[in-house]
C-alpha cells in the first residue's frame, strides 16, 4: 500500500483493514447468523407502520428517551438509571472498548468467541489474551481468575458464540467480586438459556450485561439492544455513545415487541426443541461430535474437510457457518436452529455432503 495513504491511519489499522467480513452465497435455506426463522407477523409490522407514520420525521428523535429507556429497563428487570440504549449490542459493545481499552492495557477474550470482540480490541490497540476455556470448551473458572489478575477488561458471552457454552452464575459472581477488571457479560443468546446477571449489576461497579433483541425477538434487522452498567458508571459509558444512535422506526418496533413480547418470543420453546432434535440427530452420524448447547445454534465437528462440507451443502442451497478458521475450531462446523423444515434440510444436505466429501 503507498505510504501516503498509510500515514493517516494509526499504526495497527492497515492490518485489519476490511474489518469484519462474511461469505453469504444465496442460499434457500439460511441457518449461518443465529437469526429467528420466523419474521414478525404482519398485523405487528403494520402496528409498527402506523406508530412511525404518526410521528415526526422532520425533527431529531428525543434527546433524552427516558419512557423508552424506562420501558426496556423495566422488561428487563433493571434500573432506568442503569441502562443505556444503542443501535443492535454490538454499538454498546463498541462504546464499552471505546471507554475502557487503549495500547498497553489488557484485555480478556477466551477463544474461540464472538469474533467482533478481538476486532474492537485489536482496533484500539489493546493487549488480547485469549485463556479462559478449557479443552472441552467450557468456561473455566480459575484460568479466568488468573487470566484476569492484570487484565483491564473480561469479555464472556453466556450463551458463548460459537460453541454454545456458558458460565455458572456462581462463579461468575465470585469472579466478580474478587476482581479489579471490567467484567462484560453478552447475554445475546439469554432467552434461549434463561439465566442473566443483570441482578448482579445493581451492587458490582465492574459489571456490565449485554442483551440484543436481535435473536430471540427475531428483530436482527432493525437493530437494537440495551447494556446495564452500575449507575455510576453508565454516563460514564454514555460518554463514549453518539447522540441520536437509536432512530424512532427502531424505538417505534422496539415498543411494540416489547408489549408483544409474548407473540413474539413464542418461538422460543419450539427453537430450544429442535436444538435438542438437531444435535440428537447428529450424534447418530459417524464422525461427527456435538458440542453442548444452551443457544439457538449447535457447533460440531467432523473428521471431514469442514470448508468442502460448507461448499457441498451451499451446493445444496444450505447455508450454514464455517467457523473452521476460528481458534481452536480447525474442524468445526456451525448451524443456526430454523424451522422444522430447514433443520431437516440441513440434516439431509449434511449427510448428503458426508458422501462426496472425503
Ligand atoms: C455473542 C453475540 N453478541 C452480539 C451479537 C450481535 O448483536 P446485535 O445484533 O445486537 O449487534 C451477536 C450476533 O451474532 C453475538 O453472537
Amino acid at each position: 500500500m503507498n505510504n501516503t495513504t498509510l500515514k493517516y491511519f494509526k499504526q495497527q489499522l492497515p492490518d485489519l483493514a476490511g474489518g469484519y467480513t462474511l461469505d453469504v452465497p444465496d442460499c434457500e435455506t439460511k441457518l449461518n447468523q443465529n437469526e429467528n426463522a420466523w419474521d414478525w407477523p404482519a398485523a405487528l409490522k403494520q402496528e409498527v407502520f402506523e406508530r412511525v407514520r404518526d410521528l415526526s420525521w422532520n425533527r431529531y428523535p428525543p434527546f433524552h428517551p427516558d419512557q423508552f429507556v424506562a420501558k426496556v429497563a423495566h422488561y428487563i428487570g433493571a434500573d432506568p438509571e442503569q441502562v443505556l440504549v444503542g443501535n443492535g449490542s454490538n454499538e454498546l459493545l463498541y462504546a464499552i472498548f471505546v471507554s475502557t481499552l487503549e495500547r498497553g492495557r489488557k484485555v480478556v477474550i477466551p477463544q474461540p468467541t464472538f469474533t467482533v470482540y478481538k476486532l474492537l480490541a485489536d482496533l484500539l490497540g489493546a493487549e488480547v489474551t485469549t485463556e479462559g476455556l478449557n479443552d472441552e470448551l467450557q468456561y473455566d473458572a480459575d484460568a479466568l481468575a488468573k487470566a484476569s489478575e492484570d487484565a483491564a477488561v473480561v469479555v464472556l458471552a453466556t450463551p458463548n458464540n460459537p460453541t454454545g457454552s456458558v458460565i455458572d452464575p456462581t462463579d461468575l459472581e465470585h469472579l466478580v467480586n474478587n476482581s479489579g477488571a471490567l467484567w462484560v457479560i453478552d447475554e445475546a443468546y439469554f432467552e434461549f438459556h434463561g439465566e442473566t446477571a443483570i441482578e448482579l449489576t445493581k451492587h458490582c461497579r465492574n459489571l456490565v450485561v449485554l442483551r440484543t433483541f436481535s435473536k430471540a425477538f427475531a428483530t436482527a434487522g432493525l437493530r437494537f439492544g440495551c447494556m446495564v452498567a452500575h449507575p455510576e458508571a453508565k454516563p460514564i459509558f454514555a460518554a463514549a455513545k453518539l447522540p441520536y444512535n437509536l432512530n424512532i422506526f427502531t424505538m417505534a418496533a422496539v415498543e411494540t415487541a416489547i408489549e408483544n413480547a409474548v407473540t413474539l418470543k413464542s418461538r422460543v420453546e419450539e427453537i430450544k426443541r429442535e436444538r435438542e432434535r438437531v444435535a440428537r440427530r447428529l450424534r447418530e452420524y459417524s464422525g461427527v461430535s456435538v458440542y453442548p448447547t444452551r443457544a439457538n445454534f449447535v457447533l460440531f465437528e467432523t473428521e471431514r474437510e469442514p470448508r468442502e462440507l460448507w461448499k457441498a451443502m451451499v451446493a445444496r442451497s444450505v447455508l450454514i457457518r464455517d467457523v473452521s478458521g476460528y481458534p481452536r475450531l480447525g474442524k468445526a462446523l456451525r448451524v443456526s436452529i430454523g424451522r422444522p423444515e430447514e433443520n431437516d434440510a440441513f440434516l439431509k444436505a449434511l449427510e448428503y455432503a458426508m458422501t462426496v466429501v472425503a
